[in-house]
């Protein structure tokens, strides 16, 4: 069973403050991407990783990963697409150059660039046990509340608290069978903001979707606090 790796690196990542595509943000001096790209080749399973860079940096982010080629494992190809206007349409664009031999599908966050290794072999080896959609997740260190959204800069009513113990906060890589996946991105359409997440859409299918122990280290890089904490995680591997 041939997996892949599709990292969508196409968002701008405007909460992270101006500057350049949030994937080619560096990290210790390393882009955000070529982090993300080789934490999915440290795996053994993955021997293709499909970046999806942005719809105007295709050049550039095939130019950044040929700069890096010796840093990562000589088993792994990676391909460069250029991406859509929202996640939902970089991940179908992602799958859509997978070739047909690939079975097993992670989507992976170029925005959780230091996810461990043993995180990915988990989720590959519960697809490829059976599970059709594997997520990791953590449970939640916050109460959440559920809110009515107000633009008015009025404050927000509480709607709901849903019960802590039952929620996760889910992660990439997701895994999935390949056919599922495809199905779900032809089946749901791309609307709005698209899904933020690719199991969100499988379970509009109705198919079954498992939850694997994510990792703290998966973190997803969105504000600045972030970006301070992925290089104090990155110096204390190096030490
Ligand atoms: O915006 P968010 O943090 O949810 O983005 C998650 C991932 O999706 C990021 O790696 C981002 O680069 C990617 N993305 C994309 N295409 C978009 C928007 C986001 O590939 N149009």
């Amino acid at each position: 069973l041939r997996t892949a790796a599709v990292i969508p690196a196409a968002g701008r990542g405007v909460r992270l403050g101006p500057g350049a595509p949030k994937a080619l943000r560096a990290l210790n001096g390393t882009p955000m991407l070529i982090h993300a790209v080789r934490a999915m080749a440290a795996s053994r399973a993955v021997s293709l990783v499909v970046v999806v860079a942005p719809a105007d940096g295709a050049a550039e982010v095939r130019a950044l990963l040929d700069e890096y080629e010796h840093a990562m494992p000589e088993r792994t190809e990676v391909v460069v697409v250029p991406g859509g206007e929202t996640r939902q349409q970089s991940v179908k664009l992602g799958l859509d150059a997978l070739p047909e031999d690939v079975s097993v599908v992670l989507v992976h966050d170029a925005a959780r660039p230091l996810v461990p290794v043993d995180t990915v072999d988990a989720v590959v080896e519960a697809v490829r046990d059976g599970a059709p959609a594997v997520v990791p997740a953590l449970p939640l260190a916050d109460t959440v509340k559920q809110v009515e959204p107000r633009t008015d800069g009025q404050p927000e009513p509480v709607v709901a608290t849903p019960e802590r113990a039952l929620l996760r906060a889910v992660q990439t890589p997701q895994g999935f069978d390949r056919a599922i996946l495809v199905r779900a991105h032809e089946t749901v359409p791309a609307s709005g903001e698209g899904a933020t997440d690719c199991a969100g859409m499988v379970e509009r299918l109705g198919e079954p979707v498992v939850v694997v122990p994510g990792h703290e280290e998966a973190f997803k890089v969105t504000r600045p606090l972030d970006l301070v904490l992925a290089e104090a995680v990155l110096a204390r591997r190096r030490a």
